[in-house]
């Protein structure tokens, strides 16, 4: 895919051969720099989990504790994440918790140290999709759990809108979905998707309750199809 200023953001360079696992993975990423986020975050924020995961969590990027600690939803949100997986009746140690883009982005006002989150761009958003779809490949997950509208646009394209399609089984795109890998996935065993809100919308809502609330019960789906 093509940068605005003529390069291309290209993963395929550093990605592995079609048979690494999980380790393999987070070395080869760790060494990404397919797109320009890798200039300015500290590390790669791969994804942890146990490779037998039933249930796969994707979010959107590290935060700014994520990228200090180079592991997924440690900070705040992950807080809140984490209240809700027990609240709902999933086990956090069983879910493999990742990210659709593996580098925190971030701005600093003029005189400021703090580094604020910005939303990744669809074409940073699609230069890393390869390290999520390996992911997928390896923990071949029963169900998806996209949190919040860049994580379902990431996996269900661009017309996913959290409001309209959360908090419902959604089928997986299978083998005519937008890549041979997703195929891959769908023949693995995945069953579907479940959208829910990104759980930074918790703490940013006036009323934390209510949309915590939402968070839960959108979880507690995943909870029932999973059997727990
Ligand atoms: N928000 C995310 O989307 N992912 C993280 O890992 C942390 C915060
Ligand atoms: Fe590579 Fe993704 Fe990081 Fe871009 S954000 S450098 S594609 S790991």
């Amino acid at each position: 895919m093509s940068g605005a200023d003529g390069t291309s953001y290209d993963v395929t360079p550093y990605l592995p051969g079609p048979r690494a696992g999980l380790p393999g993975l987070r070395r080869a990423a760790a060494e990404c720099q397919g797109c320009p986020l890798y200039r300015d975050a500290t590390r790669t924020v791969f994804g942890e989990g146990d490779a037998g995961a039933r249930v796969m969590l994707v979010g959107e990027q590290p935060g700014d504790q994520e990228d200090r600690q180079g592991r997924p939803f440690v900070g705040p949100a992950g807080g809140v994440l984490e209240r809700a997986l027990a609240d709902a009746g999933i086990d956090p140690g069983g879910a493999y918790v990742t990210n659709a883009v593996k580098h925190f982005k971030f701005t600093v006002q003029p005189g400021r140290k703090r580094r604020i989150h910005k939303a990744p761009s669809l074409r940073e958003m699609t230069a890393c999709r390869p390290w999520l779809v390996a992911e997928l490949r390896v923990v071949a997950p029963e169900i998806v759990v996209a949190l919040g509208a860049t994580a379902g646009k990431a996996l269900l394209g661009p017309d996913f809108r959290v409001t309209r399609d959360r908090g419902t089984l959604l089928p997986w795109p299978g083998p005519d979905g937008d890549d041979a890998s997703g195929a891959k996935a769908s023949e693995a065993g995945v069953r579907g998707l479940v959208a829910t809100i990104h759980p930074s919308a918790v703490l940013r809502a006036d009323d934390r309750e209510a949309v915590y609330g939402g968070l839960v019960s959108d979880l507690e789906l995943v909870a029932r199809l999973i059997g727990s």
